[in-house]
């Protein structure tokens, strides 16, 4: 049950540093050591690029963790959506490994693409929440997430604890490569500090329940702004908000916005920029905020610690750049939230969605 809350999302977003230090008990041994099947490991150092299929969010998770995987891996990424790739086969490289991405393990568009993935005798692997299911059963190999039920139509922990589980498998297959930067990434320290910074996040509800009053309790559309790993998030976050509050929202490449888009910001747009501390792209960012407030944007800030100014709205508790992804989400998910519980809509459960997609 849901318990005390009014929400089953608010309980989702509130057990994701559980989800994280639970995922460092099922993928490490007592002495840090990865405990990754060692088939998957196999299956992935004999290939020469990852195809990560998934829809929505968990797409979006793939994309969350593109940059870690290709720099563990040493292997290309690229990231399908499933409803596009069921059709032709795009060109594939020699050696190709699908990596499937699914909260539910059911969602018919990701299957079809497993379908034609087992025709062409294709490894691949499952990271999904639910033991047994289609996506799990018809592929080669499963990881599970082990995030426990998900009940809110809107995804939050499966796309943390999505990005998560495949960082064991990218520091696993790091490791079995000799990558020096696998050895250096200490994980499990890692992830506890990501837990920390989900905490302190988790601890600023008011001061982002106050920003949405401000800002989104009468707007019809709202922009989020990021440049690379930001940039993924700021889909992720849009999408979001889209979902479960009906604002609409688009996740934009921060620098992209001037190519055109910008002439949609008007008086009191709430433009909100995500800006992790990467120093190459952090200030172009900023940059970008001082131009959508010049033609009128609300702009709201959203930093990670060393990145931040003490202007900045929400400021998140610096965590490894791989796993960035997960922190960043984090205060956005509160941002959807608090939009939809505040205009009075049902969280958990959007109009015209269902939590499984099983059509085509
Ligand atoms: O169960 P899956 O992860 O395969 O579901 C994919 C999408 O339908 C899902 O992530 C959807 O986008 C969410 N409702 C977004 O919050």
């Amino acid at each position: 049950g849901k318990g005390t809350y009014p929400f089953y999302m608010l309980k989702e977003i509130d057990e994701q540093p559980t989800v994280m230090r639970k995922l460092i008990s099922t993928y490490t041994d007592e002495n840090g050591k990865m405990k990754v099947d060692p088939d998957i490991v196999k299956a992935i150092q004999a290939s020469d690029r990852l195809y990560i299929i998934a829809a929505g969010t968990s797409y979006n998770a793939g994309f969350g963790a593109k940059a870690m995987l290709e720099a563990l891996t040493n292997t290309p990424v690229e990231l399908g959506v499933a409803s596009e790739w069921g059709y032709d086969m795009p060109l594939l490289s020699k050696n190709p490994f699908f990596i499937f991405l699914s909260q539910s393990g059911e969602t018919a568009d990701s299957r079809q693409v497993l379908v034609k993935v087992n025709e062409l005798s294709l490894p691949s692997l499952t990271v999904t929440n639910v033991p047994g299911s289609t996506l799990s059963r018809e592929a080669t190999y499963t990881m599970l997430i082990g995030a426990g039920p998900e009940i809110a139509v809107a995804s939050t922990k499966a796309y943390t604890g999505q990005i998560a589980t495949l960082a064991f498998l990218a520091k696993a297959v790091g490791e079995a490569q000799e990558n020096p930067l696998a050895f250096e990434f200490d994980l499990v320290k890692e992830l506890s500090l990501v837990a920390q910074s989900i905490e302190a996040t988790l601890s600023e509800k008011e001061k982002i329940a106050a920003i949405v009053k401000k800002n989104f309790l009468t707007t019809r559309n709202a922009f989020y702004i990021g440049r690379k790993q930001d940039y993924f998030v700021a889909m992720e976050a849009s999408l979001k908000l889209k979902e479960i509050s009906y604002v609409q929202c688009e996740g934009f490449a921060a620098g992209e916005l001037k190519h055109g888009t910008i002439s949609l910001i008007e008086k009191g747009t709430p433009v909100i920029a995500l800006i992790s501390n990467n120093e190459k792209v952090a200030l172009h960012t900023r940059g970008n905020v001082m131009e959508t407030v010049a033609r009128g944007a609300a702009a709201i800030v959203i930093a990670e610690e060393g990145a931040a100014r003490p202007e900045d709205d929400i400021v998140v508790n610096a965590v490894h750049p791989y796993l960035s992804a997960i922190s960043m989400v984090i205060p956005t998910q509160l941002l959807a939230y608090e939009t939809s519980f505040q205009r009075g809509l049902d969280v958990d459960k959007p109009r015209n969605l269902a939590k499984a997609v099983t059509v085509e």
